[in-house]
């Protein structure tokens, strides 16, 4: 048996999406990105809806001209972990001022969001603890949870009776029970249910720990996620996130008020063993924080785009996810079927995710669509026009009425 011949099916489904349709869903190369919501790819003009760049800060002038300015004078990289030389005053200001975002007394930054999920989630729960799983977790929470040793629980997804039925199973058994969810999930775009959960974790005195990679600048009064907009940050003891979405960057981290937070820093190895982030991204991550707490109405105008997607495609008869959000998932019968809708739409100027199991929940294929502040309503009404057409095209949409009489 060859070394990569276990893939083989997979690989004959990415073949024939090239050999049929012209595209590989996973590689696809942008020329040049042109702003926040557009890119040419393949020599086209592209409409970019699939980017995670919910406040369409890539391109901020103020974020730029930071990244810029630590280049000039700090350099291109630390070169070194945050325990050896990558520790620079911009790391520690960072986390100042996330700390201070979240009003938490402790905070620390990791490389990328998937390191955030790795480091802290190995380190809080021991060989003698539990990690306690909503089955819908994000592959960073899984992988999390191999480089850990504690015992490894899923319950069901969004499901705060099931989390109760698991904790009560386990009362009587020592060790700590840490209970991880996220704001706004991944693939569906749907929402924990924050405060039934926390009710939960308060009658077990569990942990709860909530990953706001998609909520963070999203959700919120002042943007601090899930937590804040149900009004449970008591009960969150501790938030991890990632600076790759709203922030527009790269890097993650953690916030807590747990008295021995600290000590993370010299035990959990993805923050150890790997170099710290570019002076560039820290600088222009700690623009952007100050560009959510200082300009609100990015969130106003990305909930005002969210609606004219959501709505449009929830109008022409699409299959959406459940909860309106900067992630509009739309339900596909299957993977080929999936693959032909995603490269009609990428030949037509559009850009989205295309999702397939084993990252999707139950089984099913997902064209992942993500909204921006920075979208036109024409862009956005542009995407719900090219896809109706698309769906009718293909079969996903029933016949339109006026074809019908015609
Ligand atoms: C819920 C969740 N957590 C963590 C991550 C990892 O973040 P990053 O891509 O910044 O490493 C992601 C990335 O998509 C995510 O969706």
């Amino acid at each position: 048996m060859g070394l990569f011949d276990r893939f083989q099916a997979l690989r004959g489904l990415l073949d024939d999406a090239v050999a049929q349709y012209g595209a590989n869903p996973f590689a696809v190369k942008m020329d040049r990105v042109l702003s926040p919501t557009e890119a040419i790819v393949d020599g086209r003009p592209t409409i970019l809806a699939g980017t995670n760049n919910y406040l369409g800060l890539t391109f901020n002038e103020e974020c730029k001209a930071a990244a810029i300015d630590a280049v000039a004078s700090e350099g291109t990289g630390t070169t070194g972990s945050r325990i050896a030389n990558g520790s620079y005053a911009l790391h520690k200001n960072l986390e100042t001022e996330l700390a201070r975002f979240y009003g938490r007394r402790h905070a620390m930054i990791y490389t990328t969001g998937y390191q955030a999920n790795l480091a802290v989630l190995s380190t809080l729960a021991g060989s003698e603890d539990y990690l306690i799983l909503d089955a819908d977790s994000h592959a960073s929470i899984y992988d999390a949870s191999r480089l850990g040793a504690a015992t490894v629980i899923r319950f069901k997804h969004n499901d705060p009776t099931d989390l109760d039925k698991r904790l009560t199973r386990l009362a009587g058994t020592g060790g700590n029970k840490v209970i991880v969810v996220e704001g706004i999930y991944s693939m569906l775009g749907d929402q924990a249910p924050l405060a039934e959960f926390a009710a939960v974790k308060r009658k077990h005195g569990a942990y709860l720990v909530v990953d706001e990679a998609h909520s963070m600048g999203v959700l919120g009064a002042t943007g601090r996620g899930l937590a804040e907009a149900a009004g449970v940050e008591a009960d969150i003891d501790f938030v991890v996130g990632t600076f790759s979405k709203s922030l527009g960057a790269i890097g993650g981290f953690c916030v807590s008020d747990h008295e021995d937070f600290d000590i993370m820093r010299v035990v959990s190895r993805p923050y150890m063993f790997s170099a710290s982030l570019p002076p560039s991204i820290v600088a222009s991550v700690s623009a952007a924080l100050k560009v959510i707490v200082q300009r609100p109405e990015l969130r106003t105008r990305l909930w005002a785009n969210v609606n004219t997607l959501y709505d449009g495609l929830k109008r022409h008869g699409f299959r959406l996810g459940p909860t309106k959000g900067p992630v509009v998932a739309v339900h596909l019968p299957t993977a080929e079927a999936g693959i032909q809708i995603w490269s009609a739409l990428l030949e037509a100027g559009v850009y989205v995710n295309l999702a397939l199991p084993p990252a999707t929940p139950n089984g099913t294929a997902l064209l992942r669509c993500s909204v921006c502040a920075a979208h036109s309503r024409r862009q956005l009404e542009t995407i719900v026009d090219i896809l109706t057409d698309i769906g009718y095209r293909c079969g996903l949409l029933g016949v339109p009425a006026e074809a019908a009489v015609a």
